[in-house]
């Protein structure tokens, strides 16, 4: 569900219209809608409610600090994979108690960032890291939590780029190297092993991957008890899939009672990194159309977002559902729509069914608030695009849109 909806014709965000919207702040703009956003948080969190459980926001979905802010006074916690996110989430006013810290190449500057912040937990990913850390941590006269992050080696059953838990895969540690890290953190003076961690892949359709990784996991737990070791968490990452088309991802109540069925003798305290879930749906992107052109096998939008706005369609195929911002009901064709930029690769969609789009009209593109701006750049010269947060009849510019003197602002 999402607050983006036709009154007569024409799209609105909440009570705002978008064609206002596009007038007022230009186009490629985002748009994210406050009430779907805090909607699906709160959905996503409540489904864990038979649980003990800590839910952490995956900021990489989308980092605008509003969104961030909006979501830490909702009490989300937060996953974070960089000194950036870390720096960002710490601005939003998450405490520092409910963020973790994954990725494979932590450096020590970033490591010594989140232990002056004092986070809840980093989820490690090799043994290298693990030495860093209590190098680290010594020097700081501290002592940092950590999980290993276990790579169980599941099929997510996803796209290749985004599976994360196979053995070819980088993240993570097989189950016999795992257990080597946490025997060796038993000797460690700055290391506490608090959790075991896993994070399989992103946009899954179905919950039996995340079982299956957990049922390892659970395995996995009895053996660091016999080996003397007492942990407090389970983190099972995000990746919780959504509607594109005509996907049928699980319900998160689904993957709640599961988790509560096979959790209910557990003394762990679970914790859960959706991004996608909460974010996906929660914007759109609006673009205008600059021309229109067919040559004698297509018909091509060109419209002003391009692959530097949404790289989605181009680096995965993915599928972004495209409408009108104001209804005209033309007869159907089938259409590229594509970017300005240099690259065959640029499209925001290919051989797809629309009613008749004119110039100058707007298109909205569905699904975009995760992994949309913040996976933009500025290729081409591009300015990345405005971002708004719509909250019933108010908008908040979010991030303003870049100007050509922001392109240049730290050259020489
Ligand atoms: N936790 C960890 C450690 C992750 O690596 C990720 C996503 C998440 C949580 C959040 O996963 P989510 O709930 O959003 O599925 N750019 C790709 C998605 C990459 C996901 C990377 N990791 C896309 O546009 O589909």
């Amino acid at each position: 569900m999402h607050h983006f909806e036709y009154r007569d014709g024409k799209l609105f965000a909440e009570e705002v219209s978008v064609t206002e919207l596009a007038v007022e702040y230009g186009t490629p703009l985002y748009i994210y809608s406050a009430a779907t956003f805090k909607r699906h948080f709160q959905a996503f969190d409540s489904a864990f409610d038979g649980l003990d459980h800590l839910t952490c926001y995956s900021v990489k979905a989308n980092s605008n600090l509003s969104v961030l802010k909006m979501l830490a006074e909702e009490g989300a916690g937060m996953d974070v994979v960089s000194g950036g996110e870390l720096f960002r989430a710490l601005k939003a006013g998450v405490p520092a108690e409910k963020i973790v810290y994954s990725g494979v190449g932590k450096r020590a500057s970033e490591i010594r960032e989140a232990l002056a912040a004092g986070i809840l937990m980093f989820n490690v990913e090799s043994q290298a890291e693990l030495v860093k850390i209590n190098e680290v941590a010594g020097e700081l006269g501290k002592v940092a939590q950590i999980s290993i992050r276990i790579n169980p080696d599941v099929d997510p059953q996803t796209h290749p780029y985004i599976s994360t838990g196979m053995k070819k895969n980088k993240f993570g540690l097989d189950i016999e190297n795992s257990l080597k890290a946490y025997k060796m953190t038993m000797d460690m003076d700055n290391v506490e092993a608090i959790g075991m961690d896993c994070h399989i892949g992103s946009q899954l359709t179905n919950i039996d991957p995340f079982l299956e990784a957990l049922d390892k996991l659970l395995a996995f737990y009895e053996k660091l008890k016999e080996s003397g070791l007492e942990i407090k968490y389970l983190d099972l990452g995000g990746g919780l899939g959504i509607n594109y088309d005509e996907e049928e991802p699980p319900h998160p109540t689904e993957f709640g009672k599961a988790l509560a069925d096979k959790l209910a003798d557990v003394p762990l305290t679970v914790i859960l990194e959706p991004g996608r879930v909460i974010a996906g749906n929660s914007g759109i992107m609006v673009t205008e159309v600059v021309y229109t052109k067919s040559n004698p096998t297509k018909n091509f939008l060109i419209v002003d977002g391009a692959m530097n706005d949404l790289v989605r369609p181009s680096l995965y195929g993915s599928f972004h559902r495209i409408g009108e911002v104001v209804l005209h009901g033309r007869e159907v064709k089938e259409y590229d729509v594509v970017g300005p930029i240099c690259e065959s690769g640029d499209f925001l969609a290919r051989e797809r069914e629309l009613p008749g789009i004119e110039q100058g009209e707007l298109l909205a593109l569905y699904s975009a608030g995760a992994y949309g701006f913040t996976m933009s750049s500025n290729y081409n010269s591009r300015p990345r695009a405005c971002e708004l947060i719509v909250d019933g009849d108010k908008v908040v510019v979010a991030r303003k849109r870049e100007t050509y003197e922001d392109l240049i602002a730290n050259e020489l």
